[in-house]
C-alpha cells in the first residue's frame, strides 16, 4: 500500500486514504516548485488560488521550498515558515487545497552557502559545511549567478541548524500541511554537507560517507520526532552536479541514504532523474533510478522529464509508485485530467518560471475547455 500510516492516527489514515486515490488518477504529483511570488516571505491569495487551481481528490501536491530560518534564504520571494506570520499565512492556503481533497506536503530547505549578504541577517556570511565559495556561473540568458563566499559552520553550532528543521516541520503541521518534504537535493545546505566536492570538514560532520550523511539524518530524525515519520519524505538527487555540488561516488551514497531512511521508517523518496536528453526531439527518460527504488522500503516518486507517456510506462513497469511533474503541472492547472483525457497540454513559458507577477504565468495557465474533448 502507498504512503501507509498507522490506523491508531486518523490525519494519516486520511492522507493515506487519498494517495491511494491518486493510483486511480494516474499518480500525478505537483513537483515542489520555486515561483519567487511569496513577497516578504509570505504566501498571499495568489499562492492559495496557485495551488488550489492544481489541487485535485487524492492529489499529492508539494509545496515550493520554504525557508526554516532567516539564514536559509538565497531567492527572492521565497517563503519562510520560521515565524508565526508566516504560519498564518500559510493556513488558508493549505485550507484551499484541502478543500479540493488535495494532500499537501511542505517542502523545507535551508540554501547554505547558494545565498549572497543581501539575504542574510546584517548582511552575515551565508552558512555552509565549507568556507569554500560557489563558481560564479553564466546563465542561459545570459546573466552571471554569483554567491557570497560562504562561513564554514563550527560543530557546536550545528545541533540549532537542526532544530531549526525541527520547528519548521511542527510549523508545517501547525499551518495544517499533512507533511513535510526536506529538501537534501541538487546543491543545497544538506547536500553540500552529503557530497564530498563540497564538505571538506575533518569533524564528525566530514570524511567519511556516515560523516558527510550524518547532519542529513540528524535533520530527517529530528524531524520525523517532531511530527512522525509517516509525515515526512526526503528529496535526493544523487547525479546532480548543479552550484559545484557532486560526488565522487553517488551510487554508494544513494544507497547509504536509501538504507538509513529506511531503518528510520521515512515516508517517501523522491528522486530526481540524472541529466535528460533529447533525441530526435523526444524526451529520453535516462531511468538510472532503479536501484534506489528497489531499495527504498516506502513510496518512491521520480522527477525530471516525464510526460504522460513516459510516466504511465514507468509506473506500470514498476520503476516508481508515483511521478512528480514540474513544469507540464506549472503549465496545466488541471494536469491529472488532462492525463486521464490524453488532451493536449499547454506549453510552459520559461520567460516567467521566477518573475514576480501574482498573476502573469502563474495563475493566468488556462485550464481545459472540456466542452471541446
Ligand atoms: C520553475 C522551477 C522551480 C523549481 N523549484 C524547485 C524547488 O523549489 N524545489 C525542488 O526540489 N525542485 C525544484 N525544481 C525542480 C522540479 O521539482 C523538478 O524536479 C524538475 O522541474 C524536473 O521535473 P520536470 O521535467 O517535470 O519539470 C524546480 C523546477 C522548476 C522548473
Amino acid at each position: 500500500m502507498l504512503l501507509m500510516g498507522s490506523v491508531q492516527d486518523p490525519m494519516i489514515d486520511y492522507v493515506d486514504q487519498l494517495v491511494l486515490c491518486v493510483r486511480t488518477i494516474g499518480r500525478v504529483v505537483h513537483a515542489p516548485l520555486t515561483r519567487s511570488r511569496c513577497y516578504n516571505n509570505l504566501p498571499g491569495q495568489h499562492v492559495a488560488l496557485y495551488y488550489s487551481q492544481r489541487a485535485s481528490k487524492g492529489g499529492l501536491l508539494i509545496a515550493e521550498s520554504t525557508g526554516v530560518s532567516e539564514t536559509a534564504q538565497g531567492y527572492p520571494n521565497t517563503p519562510g515558515i520560521w515565524t508565526k506570520e508566516q504560519v498564518e499565512a500559510w493556513k488558508p492556503v493549505v485550507e484551499a487545497v484541502h478543500r479540493k481533497g488535495g494532500v499537501f506536503f511542505c517542502q523545507i530547505w535551508h540554501v547554505g552557502r547558494a545565498s549572497t549578504y543581501d539575504y542574510q541577517p546584517s548582511g552575515q556570511a551565508p552558512i555552509s559545511c565549507t568556507d569554500k565559495q560557489i563558481t560564479p556561473e553564466v546563465l542561459e540568458d545570459g546573466t552571471v549567478e554569483e554567491f557570497s563566499a560562504p562561513r564554514r559552520l563550527t560543530e557546536d553550532e550545528i545541533p540549532s541548524i537542526v532544530n531549526d528543521f525541527r520547528l519548521a516541520a511542527r510549523n508545517c503541521i501547525e499551518a495544517g500541511f499533512d507533511g513535510v518534504e526536506i529538501h537534501c537535493a541538487f546543491g543545497y545546505l544538506i547536500k553540500q554537507f552529503m557530497k564530498d566536492s563540497v564538505n571538506d570538514r575533518t569533524d564528525k560532520y566530514g570524511g567519511s560517507m556516515e560523516n558527510r550523511c550524518r547532519f542529513a539524518l540528524e535533520v530527517i530524525q529530528a524531524a520525523i520526532d517532531e511530527i512522525g515519520a509517516d509525515r515526512v519524505g526526503v528529496r535526493l538527487s544523487p547525479y546532480s552536479n548543479c552550484l559545484d555540488c557532486w560526488d565522487s561516488d553517488p551510487d554508494a551514497l544513494g544507497l547509504y541514504m536509501i538504507h538509513a531512511m529506511n531503518k528510520l521508517g521515512v515516508l517517501y523518496c523522491s528522486m530526481v532523474e540524472t541529466e535528460v536528453v533529447k533525441v530526435d526531439g523526444k524526451v529520453q527518460i535516462p531511468y538510472k533510478l532503479l536501484r534506489f527504488r528497489k531499495a527504498f522500503a516506502g513510496t518512491f516518486i521520480v522527477a525530471g522529464g516525464y510526460n504522460r507517456e513516459e510516466g504511465n510506462k514507468a509506473v506500470s513497469e514498476g520503476y516508481t509508485d508515483l511521478v512528480a511533474y514540474g513544469k507540464w503541472f506549472l503549465a496545466n492547472p488541471d494536469l491529472p485530467k488532462r492525463f486521464e483525457l490524453n488532451a493536449p497540454l499547454n506549453k510552459y513559458d520559461r520567460s516567467t518560471f521566477y518573475t514576480p507577477d501574482p498573476v502573469v504565468g502563474y495563475t493566468d495557465y488556462p485550464f481545459l475547455d472540456l466542452s471541446s474533448v
